[in-house]
């Protein structure tokens, strides 16, 4: 054990972490974690569990380097009902869990979680980005307690997005338009695709790379960027539920019902249509993007040309861009723009939520 855990004693903890997810992104929680402990910045955290779906490993203190594959098979039936016996009486340490799963099971713990005093930091997108029913639960459970809900992973892992839209609105301001290329795999996908290769071979790349959702029909559904757009629109304090987003997606229907074993060889099916659109493209010289768009009364996500010289066209790699409009920002919109996946910034943000919390 480090000399840093080694001191921390139960009663110098200011915060006791729970991790869901031992993913790309869990994994490079724990990574980061050390880190932090090793330049005794986390000093006051101790991680008190981890778990998958399957196995969880808890302990007075775990090391993060070595809790990165727990093997014991889960105590209780779900990893929920895990954490909530874990977490069941509240002591002189913040609780914390962070939910780096994309499982609604999960997501729909949240409010329940806050209601219970236990902050929640989530890269998960189904619990302000899931129904408008869950989002007001999750906003009631934080309004009625002290605890807190660190949300900045789940929408460009961690831009300044989600708190520029709430101090824009704290302040007075009315959002009146949100744009932008919200999907940093998507991003990636159509900034490299110059048909040299065929589209789907750089969706696999972009999967083992680990920049698209863990299926990605998530992103080519257009499914993700519609709770990205879900997520900033209530963070601006509007009620935007999913069914009033037109959400076209990338593929057909035959796509949409591939099993898991049938998807690498189904993917060759966006191939031939985007072939169609990129030439289309290129003959008019305008670039391809995914846009997602929301003004009063519309709100739209799908593949658009875009001009050279729109706003939204000019983020490279995995960058999100995202333009707002608003009562202050009427003539020159307000344009927000950086890396926008991976693992390793994603969970950055992740912690930061964390130290944001335990500093609070
Ligand atoms: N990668 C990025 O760039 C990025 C950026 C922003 C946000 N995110 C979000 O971060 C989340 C994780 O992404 P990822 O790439 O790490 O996914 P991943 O590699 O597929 O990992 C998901 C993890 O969640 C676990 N899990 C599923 N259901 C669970 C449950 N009920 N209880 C506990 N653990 C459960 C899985 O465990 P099993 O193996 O047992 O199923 C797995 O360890 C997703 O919501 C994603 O949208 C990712």
């Amino acid at each position: 054990m480090s000399a840093v855990l080694a001191s921390l004693r139960e009663a110098d903890r200011v915060a006791e972490l729970c991790l869901l997810g031992t993913g790309g992104v869990g994994k490079a929680v724990l990574n980061r974690l050390a880190e932090l402990q090793d330049a005794g910045v986390a000093r006051h955290i101790a991680l008190v569990a981890v778990a998958n779906s399957r196995c969880g490993q808890r302990g007075s203190t775990l090391q993060p380097r070595q809790a990165r594959d727990p093997v014991a098979l889960l105590s209780r039936a779900t990893s929920m009902e895990w954490v909530d016996d874990l977490f069941s009486v509240p002591g002189s340490a913040r609780r914390i869990v962070i939910d780096a799963t994309a499982s609604d099971a999960v997501a729909a713990r949240h409010a329940h979680w806050l209601a219970q005093g236990i902050d929640v930091v989530t890269a998960n997108k189904l619990g302000q980005g899931g129904s408008l029913l869950r989002w007001q639960a999750i906003r009631a459970a934080q309004s009625s307690g002290r605890a807190r809900y660190g949300d900045a992973a789940t929408v460009g892992a961690g831009l300044p997005l989600l708190r520029t839209l709430r101090a824009l609105t704290a302040g007075g301001d009315r959002i009146t338009s949100i744009s932008g290329v919200l999907s940093g795999s998507l991003a990636w996908l159509f900034d490299r695709y110059d048909g040299s290769q065929p589209f789907s071979a750089l969706v696999r790349e972009a999967r083992d790379l680990g920049y698209t959702e863990p299926d990605p029909r998530d992103d080519l559904s257009g499914a993700d960027v519609c709770r990205k757009l879900l997520i900033l629109a209530r963070a601006a304090g509007i009620a935007l539920s999913e069914s009033e987003i037109k959400v076209t997606p990338l593929f057909d229907a035959a796509l949409a019902l591939a099993t898991h074993t049938e998807l690498d060889t189904a993917l060759s099916r966006l191939d031939a249509p985007l072939r169609l659109r990129l030439d289309a493209a290129k003959s008019r010289n305008v670039s391809l993007r995914v846009v997602a768009r929301w003004r009063e009364g519309t709100a739209t996500v799908g593949l658009e040309t875009l001009a050279f010289d729109d706003e939204l066209a000019h983020a490279a790699g995995t960058d999100n861009r995202v333009v707002i409009h608003s009562t202050r920002y009427q003539q020159r919109p307000l344009g927000i723009q950086g890396p926008g996946a991976g693992a390793d910034i994603t969970a950055a943000a992740l912690l930061d939520d964390v130290l944001s919390i335990t500093a609070a």
